[in-house]
């Protein structure tokens, strides 16, 4: 980053409407790294008054200074309504003659649900010569449910463009197209994405659960989980889910087909299904740090991560503050990649425990840079354990942590809340995701059953009680600030370092 540039980016996280007039003077400087950083503080403001700055930034000859006034315009004007010289500045950024601006034009068209952008996302998706394009209008054709794009979308379910062929396939789920002839050979799509959205889609679309079935023997464990929570209302029966079960080498599919049959059983009033063993923890002592890195195909999919990811972005969108955000316990690197692109703005460091782990993250890394869309603000992914004394991290300005706390021993718990407490600059937060008891009760009769599967797994797992959690939080300086309740019985919640 150049000099200028750094001044900008000063002034711009301290958020303070006072700063407006110099960051718009910014906007102005002969240092294009310092015009562009300017667009991103303007949008870190989230002051849709600041439009028209950043509409006067898109005329900018530099194509990273019209980049990040597109980004940014999306960040200021995201859940309000779009004023019309903003709309009309986004679809003539369209036509931008570099692709990368016309790619976050697409992107953020859809974010915006700017309707009058139909016809020029309609010709981007038809005529583009940049795949990462096409792709972004295709998804924002579905987001505006534009049906006169299915036949554009159905032909985009051959292009070569792998990415092109996920979007166009959900795409099609969300317009409810009569899609099904086509999307049935998506089904063996050699892309593991493809693969899922198709499945969701033919799924919904298909009376036929044969594709589920096959689904469940799929060579990605992503698809083979998505199949299985799909399998919960098919007809398929009981005893080839049990059958899947006993094969199923993956711990996450295996939690989806035990919740396939115990939703199937409370449905028939059965007892429910033995809890299957699944493989133990990593031991956090092992010395095995990175996996193969960089490999796409080493990207896993997790389908409750897909799930949970918009609705959790939708809450960190409000409150995370600026800064470094370290995600600890990463997982699949679902959550890493969907936030990267939600918040371009932050830099994002991908951590987790598992050598597995950190070659998905990696492979969603190596992905998307294949797909023309990098994941520029993805720091690489490293090696956590949040029992250490010393973390790889030294400064963060947000902590997130999804999905960790109930499946590791208690001692996490206090380990990571002593290292959040460490690397969190003041006023930075710990955002904190998954089921909790509440004053030792649960707050609903699937967490008390996936508390006695965790128990099953390990003894030492369990849904953790949210007054325990916050006791050990505030003994290490980070106050509760906020509880909020998520879908399917989780909740986020945000500590602050005081
Ligand atoms: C259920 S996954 C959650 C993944 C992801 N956050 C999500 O919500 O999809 C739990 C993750 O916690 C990680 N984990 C377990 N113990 C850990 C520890 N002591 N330090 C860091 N990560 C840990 C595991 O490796 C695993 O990737």
């Amino acid at each position: 980053m150049t000099e200028r540039a750094e001044a900008v980016r000063r002034i711009g996280i301290r958020r303070d409407p006072a700063d407006a007039p110099a960051l718009r003077a910014a906007l102005g400087d002969a240092d294009p790294a310092a015009r562009a950083m300017a667009c991103r503080a303007l949008g870190w403001q989230r002051d849709p008054r600041l439009a028209p700055d950043l509409i006067g930034a898109l005329t900018d000859p530099e194509p990273d200074v019209r980049d990040h006034a597109v980004r940014a315009l999306g960040v200021c004007l995201g859940g309000r309504s779009t004023p019309p010289a903003a709309a009309a500045a986004l679809i003539d950024a369209l036509a931008d003659p570099d692709p990368i601006v016309r790619a976050s034009a697409a992107r953020t068209c859809g974010w915006l649900e700017v309707d009058g952008a139909r016809p020029a996302l309609r010709a981007r998706l038809s005529d583009d010569d940049s795949g990462p394009v096409r792709a972004e209008a295709a998804h924002a054709l579905g987001r505006l449910g534009d049906a006169q794009s299915t036949p554009a979308l159905l032909a985009a379910l051959g292009a070569p463009h792998a990415g092109l062929r996920h979007h166009a396939a959900r795409a099609l789920g969300l317009l409810d197209a009569d899609a099904l002839a086509h999307l049935k050979p998506c089904l063996a799509d050699p892309d593991a994405e493809v693969r899922v959205a198709a499945l969701r889609v033919v799924a919904r679309l298909a009376d036929d659960p044969g594709p589920i079935a096959a689904a469940l023997r799929d060579p990605n464990p992503g698809v083979r989980a998505t199949a299985a929570i799909l399998a919960a209302d098919s007809s398929i029966p009981d005893a080839a889910l049990a059958e899947a079960l006993a094969a199923e080498p993956h711990p996450e599919a295996r939690h989806h087909l035990v919740r396939a049959l115990i939703r199937r059983g409370e449905r028939s009033g059965a007892p429910d299904p033995p809890d299957p063993r699944s493989p133990a923890m990593p031991d956090p002592a092992d010395p095995a740090a990175f996996g193969p890195t960089g490999d796409p195909s080493h990207r896993r999919s997790a389908p409750a991560a897909e799930r949970n990811r918009g609705p959790i972005a939708d809450v960190l969108a409000d409150r995370l503050p600026p800064g470094p955000v370290l995600e600890i316990a990463a997982g699949s690197g679902t959550h890493t990649a969907f936030f990267a692109h939600r918040f371009p703005d932050h830099v994002w460091l991908p951590t987790d425990l598992d050598p597995d782990a950190l070659a998905s993250i990696e492979g969603w890394r190596a992905a998307a840079a294949a797909e023309g869309r990098p994941l520029d603000n993805v720091r690489p992914a490293q090696r956590l354990d949040v029992c250490a004394d010393v973390w790889p991290v030294e400064s963060a300005g947000a902590v997130f942590c999804a999905n960790m706390i109930h499946i590791a021993p208690w001692a996490a718990t206090p380990g990571l809340m002593s290292g959040a407490a460490r690397i969190l600059t003041p006023g930075g937060r710990l955002f904190l995701y998954g089921p909790f008891r509440f004053d030792g009760r649960f707050t609903a009769p699937s967490n008390a059953r996936f508390d006695g599967w965790l128990k099953a797994q390990d003894p030492r797992f369990g849904v953790r009680d949210l007054g325990e959690v916050s006791a050990v939080a505030a003994e290490r300086g980070l106050a509760r600030i906020e509880v909020i309740a998520m879908p399917a019985n989780n909740h986020v919640i945000v500590f602050e370092r005081r």
